[in-house]
């Protein structure tokens, strides 16, 4: 019933020209019939490039992150209307990258998030615990705890337009992925405490994407579990055979 969602997320690589190259590349590799959701997160300056590449084709372009102000006295950042404008439809909020390195709270994530969906992105929301966390056992209450401040005072309709994407921490970049049963376990969790915010057919409805470390080795066996519905792909989607196996995997 649920559509599998493939995304990128090139984080810090590939110059507008390798970005432009990459997506005529892959498109020339996909099936008439695609039936995944593909979707590129570029960097900021290669959105328009990216998008006006991926034209005709099956991939969609994203962001990485968006502010919550609409414009303003905010150096560096970036407003949902200028990625909109610039061809972006989605956007990535509160990467742990962001959270780790950036200062981002859930508070901030939730305002984020707020501010692109009102503006009409939809919202690839990320979220997950931390190695000491998964080891003391306390994982399905962090994951619920995020799941509920990030999505404070989002609408039933507006949910339809967010995808969350569950990344255990310790996984990403690190080669270490969670097992498929982690993954699923995990994943459930979400849609549980989704459910018991939005109701059942919202949770049954919502995509959840696994990320970290997902590759084309293990790709199949993660995206054959109940809760998993797409994959949040850092390192292996900068090459596009491996980026094209994983969406294999996702179309059989
Ligand atoms: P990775 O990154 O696939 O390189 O682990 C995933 C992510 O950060 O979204």
């Amino acid at each position: 019933m649920r559509k599998y969602v493939i995304a990128g997320n090139w984080k810090m690589n590939m110059t507008p020209s390798a970005a432009k190259k990459f997506i005529s590349d892959l498109a020339a590799t996909l099936p008439a019939q695609n039936k995944c959701d593909i979707v590129l997160c570029v960097p900021f300056v290669d959105i328009a490039p990216a998008a006006e590449a991926a034209k005709g084709t099956p991939i969609h372009i994203g962001a990485q992150n968006v502010h919550f102000e609409k414009s303003g006295a905010f150096t560096g950042e970036i407003s949902a209307d200028m990625l909109l404008e610039a061809g972006a439809e989605y956007v990535i909020v509160g990467h742990s990258e962001r959270r780790q390195y950036f200062g981002e709270t859930d508070e901030t994530v939730n305002k984020r998030t707020r501010a692109a969906l009102a503006a009409g992105l939809r919202v690839i929301l990320c979220l997950g615990e931390v190695k000491e966390q998964r080891l003391a056992g306390i994982t399905d209450e962090v994951v619920a705890m995020q799941t509920k401040l990030d999505l404070a005072g989002i609408t039933a309709e507006e949910l339809k337009r967010v995808i969350i994407a569950y990344e255990p921490v310790w996984a990403i970049g690190t080669g270490l992925t969670a097992t498929p049963e982690q993954a699923d376990e995990t994943c459930g969790t979400i849609r549980r405490t989704v459910a018991s915010l939005y109701g059942q057919a919202a949770a049954d409805a919502l995509i959840i994407q696994y990320g970290g470390s997902m590759n084309d080795a293990n790709a199949a066996e993660l995206l054959s579990k109940e809760n998993v519905d797409g994959g949040l792909i850092g390192g292996a989607s900068l090459k596009t055979d491996k980026f094209k196996a994983i969406i294999d995997a996702a179309n059989k």
